[in-house]
């Protein structure tokens, strides 16, 4: 079965799929995008992603070519059409298609919408996450206004490779004070020796994942301690446990960073715990 993407209000199979040289995604980075989880065919934390999509899209002045109403068909029409029950939605936003110029194009230049949909193996992720994943830290050199969402990544890009050539699963960018910001694709915890959850505030130095939003709920539910505050790579080497979080990969428990053992080298009881309740807390649409 060939993969369907839907463009610019058609639907067609991703070989055909495609978007003009000019568009100023691909020429300049200058968009937006969400990836939401899918569930059982359903849609994870829908109102939230779309909630941040407009954020992100008022802070670059694009405005949204279509209604949100509009938008949710399009992104069940792309559930549908690739038969994906478990997997990931990909939702991209761009200014449109001009003439090569920095500055915003004409008024009434079209934004383009690109929305994909691919499965997942829900059950190869719970063997990941059973085992932990390594982290690597590097420098966080990205613009100072990562909590856009924008398809501008190419810091998220080379840190994810520096990863994976240090065998790591995720980077986590460190910033000039020594604190650790976020990774190149999901957000950064810490559980104390004290069993406090520790993550950096979503002021501008961070992406407010979505994960993030619901977990702190998940948190306080199941009555543990949680300090919203910057930790530092030492705090990280020498907490009891460590995980990410994103769309994707929910609670991925960290067992690893820069090749030092996280607590005992296992995924934390908190951590897999804060997995397993994940879903329970989360709205399913
Ligand atoms: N990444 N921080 C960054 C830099 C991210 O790119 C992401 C999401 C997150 C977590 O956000 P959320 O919980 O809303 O997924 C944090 C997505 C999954 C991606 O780029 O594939």
């Amino acid at each position: 079965m060939s993969r369907i993407a839907y463009v610019n209000g058609r639907y067609l199979p991703q070989r055909a799929a495609t978007v003009h040289v000019e568009d100023r995604g691909y020429q300049f980075s200058d968009g937006v995008y969400e990836v939401c989880e899918v569930r059982g065919g359903r849609i994870i934390d829908e109102r939230r992603h779309l909630a941040r999509l407009k954020r992100s899209l008022d802070e670059l002045r694009i405005d949204i070519p279509m209604s949100e109403a509009a938008l949710a068909v399009v992104l069940r029409e792309c559930m549908r059409r690739n038969r994906v029950r478990d997997g990931i939605l990909y939702l991209q936003i761009t200014r449109g298609v001009a003439r090569r110029d920095h500055g915003f194009p004409p008024p009434g230049t079209r934004p383009s919408i690109v929305v994909t949909a691919h499965g997942i193996d829900l059950a190869a992720n719970e063997r990941i996450a059973a085992e932990g994943v390594g982290v690597v830290t590097v420098p966080d050199n990205r613009w100072q206004r990562v909590d856009i969402k924008s398809i501008s990544l190419l810091p998220n890009v080379l840190a994810k490779q520096a990863a994976r050539e240090r065998g790591a699963k995720e980077a986590w960018f460190v910033d000039r004070d020594g604190h650790i910001t976020e990774g190149s694709l999901s957000n950064a915890w810490i559980v104390t020796k004290g069993g406090k959850v520790v993550t950096r505030p979503a002021d501008y130095g961070i992406l407010r994942g979505i994960t993030r939003t619901v977990l702190i709920d998940v948190i306080r539910a199941q009555g543990l301690t949680f300090e919203e505050r910057p930790f530092t790579v030492e705090e990280a080497y020498g907490a009891r446990e460590a995980f990410l979080t994103s769309a994707s990969q929910i609670v991925m428990p960290v067992v690893r960073i820069d090749d030092r053992p996280v607590g005992n080298g296992a995924p934390g009881s908190v951590a897999t715990a804060l997995r397993a309740e994940f879903h329970r807390h989360a709205e399913w649409s």
